[in-house]
């Protein structure tokens, strides 16, 4: 069977988890969850970086840094991951879908049109002017690692000064005109799942360059515990990464580069092989050197392709479903999803572990030429 994305444990992974188990230090306090951070700091250029148990409590405590509570509406595409809506509603809030464009992630134009036309101003806060509900936050998913217009997005940021939490769960190899992220002062989320590209087992991890926002994300993931004793300052929560997970996060870290290096090699032989097909188009990106965390591709007879590779042993899927069609979500407000609606049922997420075999992506590449003409 060949998956979409398997992680990666090719370092110290087994050295550092011996280590944890030796010195009896398995749970949240150990060096390798600060080791981890100060590394992922320097790796991406982030000045704070709080490592939590997955990517979705980083996003849930994202948006509880920034304000977000009861009654708020939280914008966000509807073509993601539960977490991203869920992160909204643990916190009383509510989503508020928006439309994607054909890179897969929000429509900036949509997202400024609506806010212009439909919120209104009072005081310093933006509010639906449909329910008067207050708009406390955006989050901006940066689909497969794909980045937007981040220049578009910094004039909504200046002219709203809505809070903007990236979720940004799967781009870890992902940078803006061969910039960092940290270099536009973003807020991140970013999950490391044993499915990523770069794993801890479980775990996510919260990046900014804000410290304020970094002291209340750290007290909030840390039980609001007092720094001595059992004190504590408000409702906290138990979100902090364990060292064990740390460990595994670290030696994937120190082989960031490697693992980079290959997926883009793969990506290269999936556009290389894959590029002149009729009927398959790839992920739109505003970047040339976009190094997605699985590669993407579109076509119209997506449910043809889906059932021969799956016969071939080719173990994908399709990829997200729109939240707003699905029973939890349906009855939180959208906006004009016309392009979320056509597009999603003709998303196919191909292999792209970095231990994918060549032999493997070539039989993948085989397949999907040999069906070209019939999708
Ligand atoms: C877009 C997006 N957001 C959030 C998450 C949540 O991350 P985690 O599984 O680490 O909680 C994921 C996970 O796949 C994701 O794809």
């Amino acid at each position: 069977m060949i998956n979409l994305s398997v992680p990666y444990l090719k370092g110290k992974e087994k050295r550092y988890l011996k280590d944890c188990i030796n010195t009896n230090y398995v749970s949240t306090v150990g060096k390798y969850v600060v080791s981890f951070e100060k590394k992922f700091e320097t790796i991406f250029g982030f000045s704070y970086s709080c490592a939590v148990n997955s990517g979705t409590s980083a996003l849930h405590l994202a948006l509880k840094s920034v304000g977000v509570g009861k009654d708020d509406l939280v914008i966000m595409p509807s073509y993601t991951f539960a977490a991203t809506a869920n992160s909204a509603i643990y916190c009383n809030a509510e989503p508020l879908f928006v439309d994607i464009d054909k890179s897969l992630n929000i429509d900036l134009k949509k997202l400024k049109l609506f806010l212009n036309k439909n919120t209104i101003k009072i005081k310093k806060n933006f509010y639906f002017k449909k329910n008067k509900k207050r708009i406390g936050a955006i989050i901006i998913v940066f689909s497969l690692g794909n980045i937007p217009d981040l220049k578009l997005l910094n004039d909504i940021k200046n002219k709203f000064k809505i809070p903007i939490i990236c979720d940004a769960a799967a781009a870890h190899f992902s940078q803006y005109k061969n910039r960092h992220l940290s270099t536009f002062n973003l807020n991140c989320c970013y999950s490391f799942n044993g499915n990523k590209s770069l794993t801890t087992g479980a775990g996510g991890i919260f990046a900014t360059n804000n410290k304020y926002l970094y002291e209340k994300f750290f007290n909030f993931a840390n039980i609001c515990k007092n720094k001595s004793g059992y004190g504590y300052n408000d409702i906290g929560f138990n979100y902090r990464m364990a060292n064990i997970n740390a460990a595994i996060g670290l030696a994937q870290l120190e082989k960031y580069d490697l693992i980079k290096k290959i997926k883009k090699q793969i990506y290269k032989k999936y556009d290389y092989g894959l590029s002149k097909l009729k009927n398959i188009r790839k992920i739109e990106s505003e970047n040339n050197d976009f190094v997605s965390w699985v590669y993407a591709i579109e076509t119209n007879n997506s449910k043809r392709l889906l059932s021969i590779l799956n016969k071939n042993k080719i173990n994908i899927k399709y990829f997200w479903k729109p939240l707003d069609m699905q029973t939890p979500y349906k009855n939180y407000q959208k906006i004009d999803l016309h392009n979320t609606h056509k597009i999603w049922k003709n998303i196919i997420t191909l292999p792209s572990s970095a231990s994918l075999k060549n032999i493997d992506q070539q039989k993948i590449i085989k397949i999907i030429t040999k069906l070209d003409n019939e999708l």
